[in-house]
């Protein structure tokens, strides 16, 4: 018999079964609720509701745990290649050999984009923000693949849609860059490894021989696999609930990608470094902005400090501040930017405010810092956090589709005006 919990509603009595997972977490199955007993629950911002079982990643805030398909994120960051973390997210086991040479096959010949997208890229003005244009180039490329809008997703045609996201998306991400600083755009190369291209494209310029520099690959190749997937997080759980209308992959990452550009969310990579800066030349010292941060009047907030999830550390955090002195020593740079994220680490989490709210820093505190050391500018940062989550979006849409899960609808609970009749406008 399996578990069960009981409500009791009117002096009645109801049995509730419990759902367990492979890692012992339980929920309560809430789905004939309303139909038993006239009652919905309400969460808003869903901070203790599931809205799915997933097998993809499984993350313990308390103990600072993340897996992909049960593989800790320190050793996938330490020993594989980024699509090689793609593929075990996507289709659930490390890839073979043969499957991996397949899979960055397949990737490599169809990193081109049609070359009428130039018209819409050239349209947009000089300043626009590349997650802007990143989200609107993900909707308008699926116009060029009437095949992906099958509603029936037949194997094939995901495949070759997934295939077709991964190779493309640096490349339109490249392109944005190259939009946002009047350079001319790079086209792909089939010559480079999938890191190597992306920083090909991002940096290369006809007027002189350049190579990727594997320092730059290899910090990009860990940096992309940290933010492959995080669960339910904002972003994921928008794709997955646009994908449920049985809209196309492109439709739904796209919507993945506005959801991330909040500062909330994906944005906090870029929100953070102005921080740091605003915080360096203010000169004010940190207390002030500790105390900013603490103060309920203040709108402000220590970006890349806290998580829905993490009340103890972030375990992503922990690697790219690693990482981030790592590059930075083989680079032989000295960012003051970045004492000054060490220094403010140290002070907020020596405060109890931060302490006892379980406020540390995120995967988005120190991320920043490895992008500038890259050279890539900070309206760029999110759309790298994109560049990685992207296999997890694509993971989590794939799971739900080949669930036929149902068209995600949340009810409500009404708060507004009772009945009342309409009143001509001369009589209000
Ligand atoms: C990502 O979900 C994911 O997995 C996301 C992500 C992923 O990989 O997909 O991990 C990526 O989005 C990381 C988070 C990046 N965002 C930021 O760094 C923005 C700054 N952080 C906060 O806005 C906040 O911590 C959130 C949004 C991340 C989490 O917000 P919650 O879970 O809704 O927590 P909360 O706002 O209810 O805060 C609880 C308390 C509040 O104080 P009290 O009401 O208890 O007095 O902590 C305070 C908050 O005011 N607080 C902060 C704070 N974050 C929370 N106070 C100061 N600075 C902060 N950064």
């Amino acid at each position: 018999m399996s578990e069960t919990v009981q409500v009791i509603i009117d002096k009645k009595t109801y049995e509730l079964p419990v759902v367990e997972g492979s890692e012992n977490e339980k929920a309560i199955d809430i789905s004939k609720l309303r139909a038993q007993t006239g009652y919905i629950t309400l969460d808003t911002g869903y901070k203790n509701t599931g809205a799915t079982t997933s097998g993809i990643t499984f993350l313990d805030g308390e103990k600072g745990i993340l897996r992909y398909r049960g593989y800790p994120i320190e050793q996938l960051a330490e020993k594989a290649d980024f699509l090689e973390v793609a593929y075990l997210l996507i289709y659930g086991e490390l890839p073979s050999k043969n499957e991996y040479s397949d899979f960055k096959n397949n990737i490599t010949n169809h990193t081109l984009i049609h070359e009428d997208m130039r018209v819409f890229l050239e349209a947009y003005p000089t300043k626009a923000h590349p997650m802007g244009i990143l989200a609107a180039s993900l909707s308008t490329i699926s116009t060029f693949y009437p095949e992906a809008q099958n509603p029936n997703r037949p194997k094939e045609a995901i495949d070759l849609t997934i295939h077709r996201l991964l190779a493309k998306v640096p490349t339109l991400a490249a392109w944005a860059y190259k939009n946002a600083v009047g350079q001319p755009v790079v086209y792909p190369k089939n010559k480079y490894d999938y890191c190597e291209n992306f920083v090909n494209m991002m940096f290369s310029l006809p007027a002189y021989e350049y190579s990727p520099d594997p320092v730059v690959v290899n910090a990009l190749n860990k940096l992309l696999i940290l933010h492959a997937d995080h669960e339910q997080n904002c972003s994921a759980s928008t794709v997955r609930i646009v994908g449920s209308s049985q809209a196309n992959l492109y439709a739904s990452v796209s919507s993945g990608v506005s959801a991330l550009w909040g500062p909330l969310h994906g944005g906090a990579n870029q929100a953070v470094i102005e921080m740091l800066e605003k915080i360096m030349n203010d000169g004010g010292g940190l207390m002030k902005w500790i105390n900013k941060a603490k103060d309920k009047q203040d709108p402000f907030r220590l970006m890349g400090f806290g998580h829905r999830v993490y009340k103890n550390f972030d375990p992503r955090a922990k690697i790219i501040k690693k990482a981030a002195d790592d590059v930075l020593n083989k680079m032989g740079i000295v960012d003051p930017v970045l004492e000054i994220a060490k220094e403010l680490e140290e002070v907020a989490l020596n405060d109890d405010y931060f302490k006892s709210r379980g406020l540390y820093p995120n995967v988005d505190f120190y991320s920043g810092i490895i992008y500038r050391a890259l050279d890539i500018p900070t309206e760029m940062f999110t759309v790298m956090f994109a560049l990685g989550r992207l296999p997890g979006w694509i993971a989590q849409w794939k799971e739900m589709s080949e669930e036929n899960q149902p068209i995600g609808r949340p009810r409500q609970v009404y708060t507004g005006a009772k009945e009342r009749d309409y009143l001509d406008i001369n009589k209000r």
